[in-house]
């Protein structure tokens, strides 16, 4: 029994700064024809609603995605982003936020493939109703750690692999295997100096520029 309901965070200023740096690596990946794959290990629900109980009751959107919705930084990428969230938004109001998926998926051309796991019943099926219709995504309620050992490598072998930092090395060496990419051992991304976490780098770079 999965008890993490990533409704209650979404659009927060980690996800916000997660999701940049997923559309700056997509984009990268589309400047090349030949197709790619995006496999997102902990995929979530795809599609989160800022009306629902969840989202209010932590509020932590509003110092994430609601300081930048509406707003251009001169960024590009950052720009980027904030136009894809806005196109989900038609009204020009903030009604919904876009996970993971959501975002690969709006950025895939037509020769790309997302692959999904996820194992939270609800989210699953959220997930599942939401890629109905797009024949370029695969959604399995699958454990993380299986879906890696089954989907890869990719049938196309370029590609982007997000996964939780937990579990960091187990991970990321399964995938480099999997995938025959030359690493072994890959440290985690170091922490700059100063700070304890980060979450607080994350919070001190969003504000920056928001
Ligand atoms: C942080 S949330 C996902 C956020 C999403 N990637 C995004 O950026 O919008 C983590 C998700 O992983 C799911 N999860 C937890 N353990 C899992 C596992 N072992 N295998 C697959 N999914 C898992 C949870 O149900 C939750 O929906």
């Amino acid at each position: 029994m999965l008890s993490y309901r990533h409704s209650y965070h979404a659009g927060n200023f980690a996800d916000v700064l997660k999701h940049i740096v997923q559309v700056a690596i997509i984009e990268y990946l589309k400047k090349k024809d030949k197709p790619f794959t995006v496999h997102d290990t902990h995929a979530g629900a795809g599609r989160y609603a800022i009306a629902s109980e969840h989202m209010q009751k932590t509020g932590e959107y509003q110092d994430g995605i609601a300081k930048l919705f509406g707003k251009r930084t001169g960024f590009g990428v950052i720009d980027q982003y904030v136009s894809l969230v806005e196109k989900l938004n038609p009204v020009g109001r903030l009604t919904d936020y876009p996970g993971s998926p959501l975002i690969s998926a709006r950025l895939l051309r037509e020769q790309d493939v997302l692959q999904c796991t996820e194992l939270h019943t609800t989210d699953f099926a959220l997930l599942k109703r939401e890629f109905a219709d797009d024949k370029r995504v695969q959604v399995l309620k699958e454990d993380a750690w299986q879906g890696l050992k089954a989907l890869l490598p990719p049938q196309h072998r370029r590609g982007l692999v997000l996964i939780r930092p937990t579990r960091w090395k187990r991970i990321t060496t399964a995938c480099c295997l999997r995938c025959k990419w030359p690493w072994r051992n890959l440290p985690p991304p170091p922490m700059p100096s100063g700070t304890r976490c980060w979450t607080a780098t994350a919070q001190k770079a969003l504000f920056a520029v928001s």
